[in-house]
């Protein structure tokens, strides 16, 4: 286990530079392998997610090569094999093997993906997708068998708009016979990166970041350079420890109108914020004015920022509410949040955080990556030393995140025990 070690109270100036999104890394590996000829990405992050679909990738006896930020996947020699349970359940993105592994030789066989426990997160719209492409989903336990004789295309709707069924339909429906279209899809960024990378591959997919996606199989996808867009969650997080604790820090390549409904809901808060191209500039404030948010698909308020939202709404003075709308069980940062000195009540869905409050170092958990998160931006803030313990789940999605908070002043450290 892994435990850091954080001096808070301390002000950060300087610039942090955002890496390569983690949610579009973990589908870009695996959309690699549908190409016939080599892909080479960069701009991948440094995290252990990367590093787990990499493992994956070997024992699918792909050809991987790291340099750098750059990674280079050959599938020339690749075996399609049962991709065992200990790698399914190492993170939540391993479900992209299904619809690649899909899409490329018609079987995918592995186990139910692991991940944050922040809530069921069944698989069940992803596996409806690929038999209205035509396959066959056996199911053993936690073992997937999804095959088909033929892949064609298919009008989907998906019940919900979800990040994850939307780029798998489209892993699986790139190299299918005729038109796919999935209605009501996700709109995340992300999507846009994975369907521009497989474009460059060759297939034809439009609508990517629309809630029409509409995809035109092809039988071959050829050589592609791709790069990685900047981590918009990664970004939204310093951000908000810049609003903490900046004096003044700089957030560096960024792309603004990814993270428009967090910098909105900043201004309104009245956060100091200078917003550039690629760059956001804050700084902490002793005066802001209490905010609601509820979380929503993009464009909306990002699930994934909610957490490290509320150790800034512990700033605000008087009520603030947030609402959870996207996962049932992401508020497990908050009993950690009250060990610091936090006032917050949860009904339903629903945190309400009274503030402002003065926070102090004590020993918190990581129970998840972005409530890991959270814990880093409280424990930056609170007086006094705080102990997160579980830190692995945030190595999982920030790069470098020891470094890049020494650089800027702060006195962070991790260590395996
Ligand atoms: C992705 C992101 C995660 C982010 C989430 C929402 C990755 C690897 N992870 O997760 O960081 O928090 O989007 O922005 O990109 N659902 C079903 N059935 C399904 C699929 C989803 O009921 O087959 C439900 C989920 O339980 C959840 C909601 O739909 O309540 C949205 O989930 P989804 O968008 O699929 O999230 P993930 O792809 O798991």
């Amino acid at each position: 286990m892994k435990i850091m070690e954080i001096e808070g109270g301390k002000d950060l100036s300087g610039t942090i530079r955002i890496s390569g999104a983690k949610n579009a890394t973990v589908a870009l590996i695996p959309a690699a392998i549908l190409s016939d000829e080599e892909a080479t990405i960069c701009n991948i992050p440094e995290i252990t997610d990367t590093e787990a679909l990499c493992d994956i990738l070997s024992y699918l006896n792909v050809d991987v090569k790291r340099a750098s930020e750059s990674i280079i996947i050959n599938p020339s020699n690749m075996k399609n094999i049962e991709i065992k349970e200990e790698f399914s359940k190492k993170l939540r993105a391993s479900y992209y093997f299904m619809g690649a592994l899909l899409g490329k030789y018609k079987k995918a066989v592995m186990y139910f993906p692991g991940g944050c426990s922040i809530g069921a997160r069944p698989i069940d719209l992803h596996l409806k997708g690929f038999e209205a492409l035509g396959a066959i989903v056996k199911n053993e336990k936690n073992k997937y068998i999804v095959e088909a004789d033929e892949l064609h295309g298919a009008n989907i709707y998906l019940d919900i708009a979800s990040v994850g069924a939307t780029i798998n339909i489209m892993l699986a429906a790139v190299k299918a016979k005729g038109i796919t279209v999935i209605d009501n899809a996700a709109k995340e960024p992300e999507i846009v990166n994975v369907a521009t990378f497989l474009n460059n591959m060759g297939a034809k997919i439009t609508g990517a970041g629309t809630s029409t996606i509409k995809i035109e199989g092809v039988d071959y996808l050829h050589k592609c350079f791709h790069e990685v867009i900047p981590d918009r969650i990664e970004a939204g997080t310093y951000i908000i420890i810049g609003a903490l604790c900046g004096n003044p820090l700089k957030i560096d390549n960024v792309i603004p109108e990814h993270i428009d409904a967090l910098l909105s809901k900043l201004e309104e808060m009245g956060v100091d914020l200078e917003v550039g191209a690629d760059y956001v500039i804050t700084s902490k404030n002793k005066n802001y004015i209490s905010t609601n948010i509820k979380t929503a698909v993009y464009p909306g308020f990002p699930t994934d920022l909610q957490q490290p939202f509320t150790v800034l709404q512990t700033q605000c003075n008087g009520k603030s509410k947030t609402t959870e709308t996207i996962f049932e069980n992401r508020f497990m940062h908050v009993p950690y949040l009250k060990e610091l000195g936090a006032d917050v009540e949860i009904k339903n869905q629903t945190a309400t955080i009274l503030g402002p409050s003065t926070l102090k170092g004590s020993q918190v958990v990581a129970t998840d990556l972005r409530a890991g998160a959270s814990m880093v931006a409280a424990g930056l803030k609170a007086e006094g030393t705080t102990t997160i313990t579980n830190a692995e789940h945030i190595l999982r999605g920030y790069e470098q995140i020891i470094e890049k908070l020494t650089n800027v002043g702060a006195k962070i450290n991790i260590k395996e025990i």
